[in-house]
C-alpha cells in the first residue's frame, strides 16, 4: 500500500471519498477483484447512487498512469484507455487493442473499427455520443488472447470505468468480451441478442465486427442484436437498417 504523501492530489481525493463511503457503512464493493493499491481490492458497485459523481474517467485514467502491471506493458506503443462520452448510456467493449489501436492510441480504429462505426451510426448515434473500451488496454503480442493475468491486471480498471460512465447499457463484443464481462463460458452464438445484469447495468452480447469482417452473412442477427438496444435506449428505430 502507498503511503498517502505518495499519491497524486486526484488519487487522494478519491481515497478519501472512498473511506468516508466505508465509514458511513455504505457497501460500495461486491465480489473480489486483484487491484492495484491505490483502490479496495473489490469490484465497484455502479448501482450506487451518485458513485459516478466520485469516481471520474479522469481519476481511473490518472490512477492508470504508466501502468506497468502486467506483461504487455513493455511492447506496448500506447495504453488504450477507451474514448466518447463520459456520461454515455451506451458503452461497446471489445476485447484488446490490436496494432492500429496500439500505434493511435485509441480503441476500434482499425478495419473491425470501422465497421464499428458504422453499426454505430446505423444505431443513428456517433462515436462520440457512446464510450468504447476493451477488456485490457494494452495489445497483446502478435494480437494472442489476453491471458489470465493480464485480465486480472486490467479489469479493476474496466470496472471503474463502468462506475464512473454509468451505462445503461454494455454492448459486449465478441465471444472474449462476452464471456469476461459475464464470467461465463457459454457460447456467444448462444449469449447474444440477450440481456444480463452486471451489477444493474445491461450487458447484451453480440458478435465482434472482426468476425462480421470474415462472416458478412451474420451482420443481420448483429443487427437484430444492435436493435434489441436501440429499443431499450427508446433510440427512433425508423427508416434505420
Ligand atoms: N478489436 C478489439 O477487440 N478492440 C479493438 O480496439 C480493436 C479491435
Amino acid at each position: 500500500m502507498k503511503i498517502l504523501e505518495e499519491m497524486s492530489p486526484i488519487a487522494k481525493e478519491m481515497q478519501g471519498y472512498l473511506h468516508w463511503l466505508q465509514d458511513e457503512g455504505i457497501d460500495i464493493w461486491k465480489q473480489s477483484h486483484p487491484i492495484s493499491p491505490l483502490t479496495p481490492p473489490e469490484l465497484p458497485n455502479p448501482e450506487i447512487a451518485g458513485f459516478g459523481d466520485l469516481f471520474t474517467l479522469e481519476m481511473v485514467r490518472a490512477e492508470m498512469g504508466d501502468c506497468q502491471r502486467c506483461k504487455l506493458a513493455p511492447s506496448r506503443t500506447n495504453l488504450v484507455f477507451g474514448i466518447g462520452d463520459p456520461k454515455a448510456e451506451l458503452m461497446f467493449v471489445g476485447e484488446a487493442p490490436g496494432m492500429d489501436e496500439d500505434v493511435q492510441g485509441e480503441p476500434f480504429v482499425g478495419k473491425a473499427g470501422q465497421l464499428l462505426t458504422k453499426m454505430i451510426a446505423a444505431m443513428g448515434l456517433s462515436r462520440e455520443r457512446v464510450y468504447i473500451a476493451n477488456i485490457i488496454k494494452c495489445r497483446p503480442p502478435q494480437n494472442r488472447n489476453p491471458e489470465p493475468d493480464e485480465i486480472a491486471s486490467c479489469r479493476p480498471f474496466l470496472d471503474q470505468q463502468i462506475a464512473a460512465i454509468g451505462p445503461k447499457v454494455i454492448c459486449a463484443l465478441g465471444k472474449f468480451s462476452a464471456q469476461t464481462l459475464l464470467n461465463t463460458e457459454t457460447r456467444i452464438s448462444d449469449l447474444r441478442g440477450k440481456f444480463y445484469d452486471l451489477n444493474g447495468v445491461k450487458v447484451l452480447p453480440t458478435f465482434h465486427p472482426a468476425y462480421l469482417l470474415r462472416n458478412p452473412g451474420e451482420k443481420k442477427r448483429v443487427w437484430e442484436d444492435l436493435q434489441v438496444i436501440m429499443a431499450e435506449l427508446n433510440l427512433p428505430r425508423e427508416g434505420r437498417k
